[in-house]
């Protein structure tokens, strides 16, 4: 039991642990209280259906199932072990208490008494015991449920430190590994309505894959058929960084940065088990960043995924693997397209950008156009020599900061939107007629210039234009 505390879980995978067991059991509420003093505790208490007293006992047996039994699908168990072994990675002593029809049970595992008495002596609780223990209150609300009781922290003293200063910022992220594990539990989706509260506040979901964002953009449902069971995938490319909220790419960035996160979502009955990899299937490029891979998967085919016990690792199948393969593909180019140069429109209008961008296979270069008028205006100044115009365009050119853009990009910097003011668009305006108006008549230059940066973002470039013309006469 001592050696089974290193599996290597954490207090929010551990947390999470105990929660599937509230889900599987049907739970629609899950409040989780936590104290570092007087004694500290983890309290995790469900109104699902509880269990009678001999199936609390088998629960706290070790393996109390056989992982290769079938599981009714919704359950979120597999080896029977869970339950203890996330208990007992972060705590000394663990308690079971639980209610079914009445009947009350309480068990526990206290492994300073099993060295103790150097035998395997689960502790059977009365019910004036059961009463005593923080969390019962939460637990008596309810007609049936479970109380999983975790005392004698002793692993998260170590991972914290002082509980009293590090217990409440722990918390913090259990309360974000939560919101973005169960996400699709909390938004409703599996049929009832289904809460998680920690210290009496609600958990709110997480989606990253930002499904009710209008710019997210879904590809099509395609389906694996594997032992006649399905799994089904759904590519998302998700917006560009600019048009998200804080909250929106906190949602997003759930491995740290955009680029990290990319890759598959694996939800085993909708409980996100794995994310942002492509599992060696395709690297993870920077252009790759805003593609993610819904991927649903039946408890059914947990054989064939080498699941571990934290349920935290999977290999896919290599039958599996090819189709992903090319999913994995087809969706890294949508968001390639996103990312790329977002001058090249198409439509009715024709946009004349400051910037062009020329690829060439593997490499590309900025060159600033000289088609546009500003810059034909420029070179057309009497005062100023052609030449030494278009050495300025070119060394502008030659020195644009790519390696710097790049680096900001690829830690998810947004570039700050410079609009530019009325008065800034006015006085270009009035300098690009008084050096254009010999070559083009006002209407022709109102009507070639409205269609050119900076002048096409601003809604008002026609009148600031007419108005530059009239000024001007
Ligand atoms: N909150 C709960 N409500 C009702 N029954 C529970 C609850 N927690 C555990 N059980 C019962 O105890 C059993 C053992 O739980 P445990 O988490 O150890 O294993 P598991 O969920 O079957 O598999 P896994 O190791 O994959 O989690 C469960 O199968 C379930 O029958
Ligand atoms: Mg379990």
């Amino acid at each position: 039991m001592e050696s089974m505390r290193a599996v290597g879980y954490t207090l929010e995978t551990a947390v999470a642990d105990i929660i599937d067991n509230s889900i599987t059991a049907g739970a629609t509420e899950v409040s989780l209280l936590f104290s570092p003093q007087p004694e500290p505790y983890v309290a995790i208490v469900d109104n699902g259906t509880g269990m009678s007293s001999g199936a609390a006992q088998n629960a706290m047996r070790l393996a109390g199932s056989n992982s290769r039994d079938h599981r009714n699908s919704h359950d979120l168990g597999r080896f029977g072990l869970g339950l203890k072994t996330a208990s007992i990675s972060q705590c000394r002593d663990l308690v079971l208490v639980t209610k079914q029809d009445g009947s009350l049970s309480g068990y526990r595992w206290d492994l300073d008494y099993l060295v103790e008495t150097k035998s395997w002596s689960l502790l059977e609780l009365t019910e004036d015991e059961c009463r005593l223990l923080p969390g019962f209150d939460e637990l008596d609300k309810h007609q049936n449920g479970t109380l999983v009781l975790w005392r004698k922290l002793d692993q998260l003293e170590a991972a914290v430190g002082d509980l009293i200063a590090g217990l409440d910022a722990h918390m913090i992220d259990v309360r974000k590994h939560l919101a973005l594990v169960f996400h699709r539990f909390l938004a409703g989706e599996h049929g009832s309505k289904f809460s998680i509260a920690i210290n009496y506040r609600n958990v709110s979901g997480a989606d990253p894959l930002l499904q009710n964002h209008k710019a997210t953009l879904p590809g099509p449902i395609e389906r694996i058929d594997v032992e006649g069971e399905s799994i089904e995938l759904r590519p998302y490319t998700l917006p560009h960084l600019n048009k998200l909220s804080t909250a929106d790419r906190q949602r997003a960035q759930v491995e740290g940065s955009m680029r990290d996160s990319q890759g598959f979502y694996i939800y085993r009955e909708k409980r996100l088990v794995i994310w942002g990899t492509w599992f060696r299937i395709a690297p993870k490029h920077e252009l790759g960043k805003l593609a993610r891979v819904r991927v649903d998967v039946p408890n059914s085919l947990d054989h064939l995924w080498a699941l571990d016990i934290k349920k935290a690792q999977a290999v896919p199948p290599p039958s599996i693997q090819r189709r992903l393969r090319q999913v994995a593909n087809n969706i890294i180019a949508p968001s390639r397209k996103v990312h790329e140069y977002r001058g090249r429109r198409t439509g009715a209008q024709q946009h004349t950008r400051l910037w062009n961008v020329y690829d060439d296979r593997n490499s590309f270069r900025y060159e600033i156009n000289r088609e546009h008028p500003a810059v034909i205006a420029l070179g057309s100044q009497p005062a100023s020599d052609g030449q030494s115009v278009d050495s300025l365009l070119r060394l502008l050119e030659r020195s644009f900061p790519v390696d710097d853009v790049y680096n900001r990009m690829g830690q998810d910097q947004t570039q700050l939107d410079s609009k530019d003011s009325d008065l800034d668009l006015m006085l270009l305006a009035s300098s690009l007629w008084n050096s254009l108006q010999g070559t083009l008549a006002p209407e022709a230059f109102v009507q070639s210039i409205a269609g050119t940066e900076p002048f096409d973002s601003n809604p008002k470039s026609r009148q600031i234009l007419e108005e530059a013309v009239t000024n001007h006469d």
